[in-house]
């Protein structure tokens, strides 16, 4: 079995913070298990845990379009996963104690699929993966080394959902795609 779907079957299972409770299932994460482009989110809401698979609600709509109309790309060609894997109770914010239980999870899907850029999806990815308390509007607008990858920090798909489709956050999450996609022509 390859290693991706090895952890993914371990994740599955996973009962390490009382998230695990209220789940329907475990969103693991979908997409190309070799992709260049990641995108990590926060966690999944309640579309996410009725169907298994990350941002298939209006956040999810939204991604797909921008992916498609400044990438060129649709969702089976990157990876997308989020920092946590069990859906939080009435949508809120995962708590600090369920995202320090699930990031290794999250560490080792970016071990193993090895992107070259790594796209977060609003303040808890960006501020897990850069180990930083800044907020989304601070860190946005330009790129970070992870390794051997760089991390492009975004808004989330629901902010831009909320601001409008023509505010200052649709702009802003267009240009950090560009951003990444411009990562993914240069980087060897
Ligand atoms: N929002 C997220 O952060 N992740 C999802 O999977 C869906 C909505």
């Amino acid at each position: 079995m390859p290693a991706l779907a090895e952890l993914r079957r371990d994740a599955l299972a996973c009962t390490r913070c009382p998230l695990a409770k209220g789940r329907t299932q475990v969103v693991f994460g979908v997409g190309d298990p070799v992709a260049d482009l990641m995108f990590v989110g926060e966690g999944p809401g309640e579309q996410e845990d009725l169907q298994g698979e990350p941002f298939v609600g209006r956040s999810g709509r939204l991604l797909d379009r921008l992916l498609h109309e400044e990438v060129g790309v649709g969702r089976e060609r990157v990876y997308i996963a989020n920092v946590v894997k069990c859906r939080p109770p009435g949508n809120r914010n995962p708590l600090p104690e369920e995202v320090a239980a699930c990031r290794p999870w999250l560490e080792q899907q970016i071990e193993l699929i090895s992107p070259r850029v790594i796209v977060t999806l609003g303040n808890f990815a960006a501020q897990l993966l850069l180990d930083t308390r800044s907020g989304i509007k601070t860190l946005r607008g330009r790129s970070y080394p992870y390794g051997a990858a760089f991390v492009v920090p975004t808004y989330h798909p629901s902010y831009v959902l909320r601001s409008g489709s023509v505010g200052e956050a649709m702009a802003g999450i267009r240009a950090d795609l560009v951003r990444a996609k411009e990562h993914l022509a240069v980087a060897v």
